[in-house]
């Protein structure tokens, strides 16, 4: 984990309260984590649809600084409402729908929510009225067909998704409303990032429980699309931090955050299948077309050096451990 030098300002005895959508997910029960950690009042914003589930916030049942607040992207007035109940000095908006696969099954909708869906949170902060502080998860799906590599927060956009349309709309509407209206709002341009507790439609997550599937005898493969595409991946615990960071500085500012390492899904399944001394995993992998995307991402890396220059954010946990974590986390589950 990372240790910036904003860190030491605050940790233990925070008395502000936090807002966070998209609770229910990888990065805002990571986040929320965090913040309890730091002294935080947490709210959580998530659909009433989704209360089953709740597996990654159960740990926090009953936590006296912890509340549940219903609503959603799509409808404005649980959004105020959400706003002036918890009263936050800082909004973490990382609701969104977020596969990016899914994306072109429902681009609409995709658009509404993940993109529309930042323009409601940022309107809803207006209205306030209130100073806040306001966090958008940008995405490294907005570099897409990268035009330089590695990519930086110069780095022209080139989106291959839905998704990362919807995306891009979320980053230039925040930044639209911090030169508009003097707010203070920032984005975090982050790239892959993972953990035991990511959706298991996601790559990763699909090869780390077939790998513990297939080491308990319950299945013999694991069916995946490209496995040629390259990603920066990093590990979700030490990507929450830097959104954290950039919300503490005096100015706001967007920042990349990234490893500057890229790996193909070929690689991680090397490292996965590893963890339990499998070195040959080309028998257990079926390439099965429906997995590939009308338009691929081919490859994606990050230059995060204005964040460790400005924050001194760094990703800290190596690969191979949160693979580790993340194969050892499903054997246990499937046990
Ligand atoms: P995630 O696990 O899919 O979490 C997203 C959350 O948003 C889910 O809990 C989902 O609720 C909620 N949500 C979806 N639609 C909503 C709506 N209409 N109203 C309110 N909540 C809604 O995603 P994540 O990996 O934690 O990512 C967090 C954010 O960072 C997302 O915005 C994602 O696009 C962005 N991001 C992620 C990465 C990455 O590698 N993880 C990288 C860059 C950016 P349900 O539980 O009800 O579905
Ligand atoms: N999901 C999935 N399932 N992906 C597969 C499969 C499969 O069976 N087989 C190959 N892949 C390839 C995809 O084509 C893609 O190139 C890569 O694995 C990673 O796919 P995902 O894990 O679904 O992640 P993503 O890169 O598309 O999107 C994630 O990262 C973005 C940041 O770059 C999501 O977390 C997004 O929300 C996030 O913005």
């Amino acid at each position: 984990m990372s240790h910036g030098t904003v860190e030491s300002d605050h940790a233990g005895e925070d008395t502000r309260t936090a807002l966070v959508t998209g609770i229910l997910g990888m990065d805002g029960s990571h986040l929320a984590d965090l913040l309890l950690r730091k002294g935080y009042t947490v709210y959580g914003l998530a659909r009433r649809s989704s209360r089953e589930s709740t597996s990654n916030i159960a740990h926090l049942e009953g936590h006296p600084r912890f509340t549940i607040l219903a609503g959603d992207l799509t409808d404005q007035n649980s959004l105020i409402r959400a706003l002036k109940v918890s009263g936050p000095d800082e909004i973490y908006n990382l609701a969104a729908q977020s596969f990016v696969g899914e994306s072109w099954n429902t681009p609409e909708y995709t658009g509404n929510v993940t993109g529309l869906g930042v323009l409601r949170m940022l309107e809803a902060v207006r209205e306030h009225g209130a100073p806040v502080r306001f966090y958008q998860a940008s995405s490294s799906e907005m570099f897409g067909k990268m035009v330089r590599n590695p990519c930086d927060e110069d780095t022209p956009f080139y989106p291959r998704s839905p998704y990362g349309v919807a995306k891009l709309y979320g980053h230039w509407i925040t930044k639209n409303y911090r030169e508009s209206y003097g707010m203070f709002t920032v984005s975090g341009i982050l790239f892959n990032h993972e953990s035991e507790r990511r959706g298991i439609e996601f790559v990763t997550r699909k090869i780390t429980r077939a790998v513990a599937m297939i080491h308990a005898g319950l299945a013999d493969h694991v069916a995946l699309g490209n496995l040629d595409a390259k990603r920066d991946w990093g590990y979700a615990p030490d990507y929450v931090e830097a959104m954290w960071m950039m919300l503490q500085p005096d100015e706001p500012r967007d920042y990349v955050v990234a490893t500057g390492e890229t790996r193909s899904v070929r690689d991680f399944l090397g490292a996965a299948f590893s963890m339990i001394d499998v070195e040959d995993w080309t028998p257990f992998v079926r390439i099965d077309p429906r997995f590939f995307r009308p338009a691929e991402v081919d490859v994606l890396r990050g230059d995060a050096s204005r964040i460790e220059r400005d924050l001194g954010w760094r990703p800290g946990t190596p690969f191979e451990e949160w693979v580790r974590r993340m194969v050892k986390h499903d054997i246990e589950e499937i046990g």
